[in-house]
């Protein structure tokens, strides 16, 4: 077997996954699109911002490390807060297909890789 391989094979043993890249690499990539630097102030604020059809905190709330609900469905949403869901903000795919999502109906737009820095910034903190 080429070493490669053997790589490869670590690599989905020990994560599940082959995809996935790590929320460093996220950033990384965010940097390489001209963005950064990162603030976690700044994600935070961005997360309560006034002025679309929706905050980023009517479905996740305020407090990241509490239950969120859906304000179109009323289902819950299990918290955002690494701290109390490890699984969160570790699957670079998923973040980015909630991103889309998310952006949209809160914002009516994409967000930018500068906004998205600083969010994943704040919600590691938490
Ligand atoms: C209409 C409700 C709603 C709004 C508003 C909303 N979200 Fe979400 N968000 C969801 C749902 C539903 C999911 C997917 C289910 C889950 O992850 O538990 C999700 C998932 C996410 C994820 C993926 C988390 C992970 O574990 O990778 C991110 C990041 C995210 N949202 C960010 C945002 C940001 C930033 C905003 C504001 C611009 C926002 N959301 C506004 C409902 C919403």
């Amino acid at each position: 077997m080429k070493l490669p391989t053997i790589v490869l094979i670590i690599t989905v043993l020990s994560t599940g996954t082959v995809h996935a890249a790590t929320l460093d690499q996220l950033l990384q990539e965010y940097r390489a699109a001209g963005a950064g630097p990162f603030s976690a102030a700044a994600g935070a604020a961005l997360w309560t911002r006034e002025g679309g059809a929706q905050t980023c905190a009517t479905c996740h709330n305020t407090d990241l490390r509490t239950v969120g609900k859906h304000a179109k469905t009323g289902k819950a949403i299990d918290p955002m807060a690494p701290s109390v869901n490890p699984k969160r903000i570790t699957d670079d795919y998923f973040i980015e297909k909630w991103f889309r999502r998310n952006c949209e109906s809160a914002w009516g737009r994409a967000c930018t890789a500068q906004e998205k820095g600083d969010i994943l910034t704040y919600i590691r903190t938490q």
